[in-house]
């Protein structure tokens, strides 16, 4: 049982209560578990992500649970689409407490393999979309008190991959640029910190898959490149969300929080 199911079984332990929280990205997989789980922990989550149904289907879920939630269809790479949105959450909620910039892309490849437009897709969306969405939101947490910034990254934003060229570096800048606004924001109390998953079951590996020669090879990969021999799973990740999301991490910013069964030692 993880802390991001325990809500149901511990209706008192709410994290985030009466909390505003905004999550791109999060019609699927990571961004998923992490929006419900803050919606479990008493937050009022609006889930964007760019198929709205998917968004709308997570808020369908939640609704099954009694919890309320609401969904929309977001572009991050939309500059002011992603602006309008967080502007608009703050209008009808009237705070942010909580942004977690997570959508991103993977495409795999070496210098010479990856295509510019790739190269281009891959810094927009892991890197540039995070800074159009935190630079959205700095305004209204500094008005308001405060807030925590959560990006996500990967533990390829701290380590090395082979043939991932796009990836590694788009993912390494990110954790670059958290750092630097975690050091100009801590005066104003927000607090920048970014997830740095490892392998996590979802359909975002399907490009590794395909790289690494199919599903059976991939799994053997998995066994054994993990010192501890599987997959995260996306709740796993969903826990260290509402750690950097609630006061359980009050006097952390800054930080590259890698939850990846040891992939990186
Ligand atoms: N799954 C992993 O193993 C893993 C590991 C490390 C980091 N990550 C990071 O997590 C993020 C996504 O992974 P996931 O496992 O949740 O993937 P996923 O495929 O399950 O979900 C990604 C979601 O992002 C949405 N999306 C794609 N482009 C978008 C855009 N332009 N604007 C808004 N939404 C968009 C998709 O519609 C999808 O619902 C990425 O930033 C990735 O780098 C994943």
């Amino acid at each position: 049982m993880t802390l991001a199911q325990t809500s149901k079984n511990l209706p008192t332990l709410h994290l985030l209560q009466d909390k505003i929280a905004l999550v791109t990205g999060a019609g699927s997989g990571i961004g998923r578990a992490g929006a419900m789980a803050m919606a479990r922990h008493g937050a009022h989550v609006v889930v964007t992500d760019l198929d709205q149904k998917k968004a709308a289907q997570v808020v369908e879920d939640l609704k099954t649970e009694g919890i309320p939630a609401t969904s929309a269809g977001l572009d991050v790479t939309d500059d002011q689409a992603l602006k309008a949105m967080i502007d608009t959450t703050v209008d009808t909620y009237g705070r942010l407490d909580v942004l977690h910039s997570h959508a991103g892309y993977q495409i795999e490849g070496n210098l010479e393999q990856v295509p510019l437009d790739g190269m281009e897709l891959s810094w927009n969306l892991n890197v540039r979309a995070h800074f159009v969405a935190a630079r959205s939101a700095v305004g209204h947490m500094r008005a308001q008190g405060g807030g925590s910034i959560i990006i996500t990254s990967s533990n390829s934003g701290v380590q090395y991959d082979r043939e991932m060229i796009a990836y590694a570096t788009t993912k390494h800048a990110v954790v670059a640029m958290t750092r630097q606004m975690a050091a100009d924001y801590a005066k104003d109390n927000i607090r920048f910190n970014t997830l740095c998953p490892g392998f996590i079951d979802t359909p975002f590996n399907a490009g590794f898959e395909t790289q690494m020669g199919g599903r059976e090879k991939l799994e053997s990969y998995v066994a054994r490149t993990i010192p501890m021999g599987r997959w995260g799973t996306t709740d796993e990740i969903a826990d260290s969300i509402l750690f950097l999301a609630s006061d359980m991490s009050t006097f952390m910013t800054g930080h590259a929080l890698v939850i990846d069964g040891g992939e990186c030692i």
